[in-house]
């Protein structure tokens, strides 16, 4: 890493730093958490702005408008960005554009984008003159969206798990009712998440148990604008009057028990932010696996001394090969409190980093980006 240090000014290397942590105020999901901060030609950072999740504005966007918004002038200025700018036209327009408009003369990037419809920022920033280099704190953009990459790479959504649990880790009562163990403030926050996925799933056992709707909703109850797929797993089919099906059929029967199968048929609807949300034997299956990205645990300051426990084995026999998790600190942190309940926000503990990859941008690059 030292000759990464050496080829970045001091100034640089703090703008970076700043970009990554601004990144972690995002949530995870179909996008990376990205992050973006403008220096003037001293070195002094003139705007900072990050990624709210798929559909709204880029990094490098949100800065470009704070700095618009504030009167600033960016021309001639420096951006640093953890993720290479992208070139599409998606939902939120291409930021090369952007920061060609806004007169930026230098982009500095941590690591390529591997997502190839949005690839090729750095080549077209380069043709209108821009002056772009990567590779600046290449290891910690990765480590950063360590867990998107591997989902991007092996063409599966990225997963996020959901457990709604009393204290002693029940998700039911003894005679199946668990409506609701979590508080109505957990309750917001899982329909905030809902209406940001791209899809959401439970076992046939739920559907059959729970007759559950797997809307977003609002706390009156209406249904939000942007909603989400509802997919069943299990071989069992689909009763012709259950609620899931709803009113628009976005319903969809995964007639399977492998998780990995469920998650290639969900890739090839579309899916690439998916949230699994129960019943016990799906989540196990799903972490069992090693299929879950992030990990949501609603914990409700509740005893049930029996029922249904969140995990029904996870074919660990000794401590030795427990799963280990790690602490999140993005979007809000690791653990929050909602009502009376704890949001606990985890993620994969890994052992082996990624290795950044030789570029494939054609940036100048002290180290090579992903
Ligand atoms: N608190 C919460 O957050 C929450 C959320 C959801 C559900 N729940 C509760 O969870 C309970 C249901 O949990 P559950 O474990 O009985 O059912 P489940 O996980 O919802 O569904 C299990 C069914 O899914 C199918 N399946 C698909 N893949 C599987 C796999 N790899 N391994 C095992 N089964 C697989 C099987 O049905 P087929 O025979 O059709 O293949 C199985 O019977 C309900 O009481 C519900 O209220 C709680």
């Amino acid at each position: 890493m030292s000759n990464v240090v050496t080829a970045f000014s001091r100034a640089e290397t703090t703008a970076m730093d700043a970009a990554l942590e601004a990144a972690l105020r995002g949530p995870r999901g179909a996008n990376p958490l990205v992050g973006a901060v403008v220096v003037d030609p001293s070195g002094r950072q003139l705007v900072t702005g990050y990624h709210r999740g798929a559909g709204t504005a880029h990094a490098e966007a949100d800065a470009i408008a704070q700095a618009a918004a504030a009167g600033l002038d960016l021309r001639g200025s420096t951006m640093l960005v953890t993720l290479e700018p992208c070139n599409h036209v998606g939902r939120t327009g291409p930021c090369a554009q952007a920061i060609i408009a806004a007169g930026i003369t230098d982009v500095i990037y941590a690591v390529d984008d591997p997502h190839d419809p949005a690839a090729g920022g750095a080549a077209t920033l380069r043709e209108a003159g821009v002056k772009v280099r990567s590779g600046l704190a290449a290891g910690e953009a990765l480590e950063l969206n360590r867990d998107w990459f591997l989902a991007v790479a092996a063409k599966r959504p990225f997963v996020t798990l959901h457990i709604a649990q009393t204290l002693d880790s029940r998700i039911a009562a003894d005679d199946g009712t668990s409506q609701w163990i979590s508080s109505p403030e957990s309750l917001a926050d899982n329909h905030g998440l809902r209406a940001r996925i791209d899809a959401i799933l439970v076992g046939t056992q739920t559907v059959l148990v729970d007759n559950p709707r797997l809307t977003a909703r609002d706390a009156s109850g209406a249904t939000a604008g942007r909603q989400p797929l509802r997919a069943v797993m299990g071989l069992r089919d689909i009763p012709p009057d259950a609620a899931v099906r709803g009113e628009d059929g976005r319903v969809l029967h995964l007639p399977t028990r492998d998780p990995r199968e469920a998650l290639t048929l969900l890739y090839a609807a579309g899916v690439r932010h998916l949230m699994v949300e129960g019943g016990s034997r799906i989540l196990s299956a799903f972490l069992a696996a090693r299929l879950v990205d992030e990990l949501i645990v609603y914990l409700a300051p509740t005893l049930l001394g029996s029922g249904t426990p969140a995990l029904d084995g996870l074919g660990i026999t000794t401590l030795a090969d427990a799963q280990q998790w790690e602490w999140d600190q993005s979007d809000g942190g690791s653990v929050r409190t909602l009502g009376r309940d704890l949001k606990l926000h985890l993620r994969p503990q890994t052992t082996q980093p990624l290795e950044p990859q030789p570029s494939r941008s054609g940036a100048e690059t002290a180290m090579g980006g992903y």
